[in-house]
Order: structure tokens, then sequence, then C-alpha cells
């Protein structure tokens, strides 16, 4: 795949959870039953605010926000399927999102706000991991949780490429 010329003036933006190793492999897992474009290991990620197309002239405040955020690591339980209808999204999550991530997201979406930064953001914060697109509604249970101990939050390019699109995380803040 190739790379597009990233001499562009503005990036693709988001702020997302990003899985260590160990998680990633877990999460690519709970694909096995769906069926869909599913996503490449390498890309699984927990979005927390989508920014869109902004200038490379902001990545220096937009990764400072990352120190505004709350400081102790948590952990998140994905013990369920869903899917997004309209979107045609398959996706796992939590049933019960702790309240850490609740915090993160609301700190997230004030600094932004602070920063008068634009957020793409359609409706309420849905917290789930998407795992296939194009896809339909999964007939299956997670048998086994995937537990995450979330220590990294990160500020990511998305990259288009032909024929698919690359995750760079460009900043993170580690989670004490
Ligand atoms: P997702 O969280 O459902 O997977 C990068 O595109 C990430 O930002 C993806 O994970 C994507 O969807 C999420 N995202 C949220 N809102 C988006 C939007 N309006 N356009 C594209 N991606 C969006």
């Amino acid at each position: 795949m190739v790379t597009e010329p990233s001499s562009s003036s503005t990036a693709r933006l988001f702020y997302a959870l990003w899985p260590d190793a160990a998680t990633r492999d877990a999460l690519a897992a709970l694909q096995a039953p769906v069926r869909g474009r599913k996503v490449p290991a390498a890309n699984l990620h927990l979005t927390l605010a989508f920014l869109g197309s902004q200038p490379r002239a902001s990545l220096g405040v937009l990764a400072r926000l990352l120190d505004r955020l709350p400081g102790p690591a948590f952990t998140l339980t994905i013990d369920r399927y869903g899917h997004f209808g309209k979107a045609r999204i398959a996706w796992a999550g939590p049933s019960a999102p702790p309240d850490e991530l609740t915090w993160m997201h609301h700190a997230l979406a004030h600094a932004l706000e602070a920063a008068q930064v634009n957020v793409k953001s359609a409706g309420g914060f849905r917290p789930h991991v998407t795992l296939a697109r194009d896809a339909e509604a999964v007939d299956a249970r997670i048998a086994a949780p995937v537990v995450w101990r979330v220590e990294q939050v990160v500020l990511v390019e998305s990259v288009p490429l032909t024929g698919g699109v690359r995750y760079e995380p460009l900043a993170g803040r580690l989670l004490a």
C-alpha cells in the first residue's frame, strides 16, 4: 500500500485509547465470528474524540491537551458485541463503561472546547472498538471478556492509503 504525500497542511486526527500488544491480540480474537470488512488488528482502538481535518500547525497544542486529562490508569472490560445498523459497524465494547472512561471523555471534550477546537461528534459518547465495517449484526456472545488495562491515551493521525488507512499515533500520554 502506498501512503499519500503527507506534505498536506492538514491532518485527519482523533484521540483514542490505544491497546497494548496483548490487548490488541485479544481484541483481534473477538473478530472471529464477525462478518464484514474486518479492521486490521494494527488499527484496533477506542475513539475518545474525532477531530477530522485540522491544521498541522495545531499539532503541538493538540498534543499538549493530553496533559490536561485525568491521570490514573483504569480497567475497561470489553464484554459485549454491538452493531450500529445505519453505519453497518460491528463493534465490541463495555456493557458498563467505568466512571474513569466517562471522566476521560468529559475532560477531553472540555479541553477541546477551551482550546476552541471543533469536534465532529455524532450524538453521545458510545464507547466501542470497531471490529468490522459493512458488517452484519454479530450473532455471538463474548465468552471471555477482554480486560483492558488502559495505560495510554494517544493523538492519532488517520493516514489514507490506497485501499485502506493507517493510524499513526503522533503523541501519547501514559496513565499512572
Ligand atoms: P469508529 O470509532 O466507529 O471506528 C478514525 O476515523 C476513528 O474515528 C474511527 O475509529 C472512527 O469511527 C472514529 N470516528 C468518529 N467519528 C467519525 C467521523 N465523523 N468520521 C470518521 N471517523 C469517525
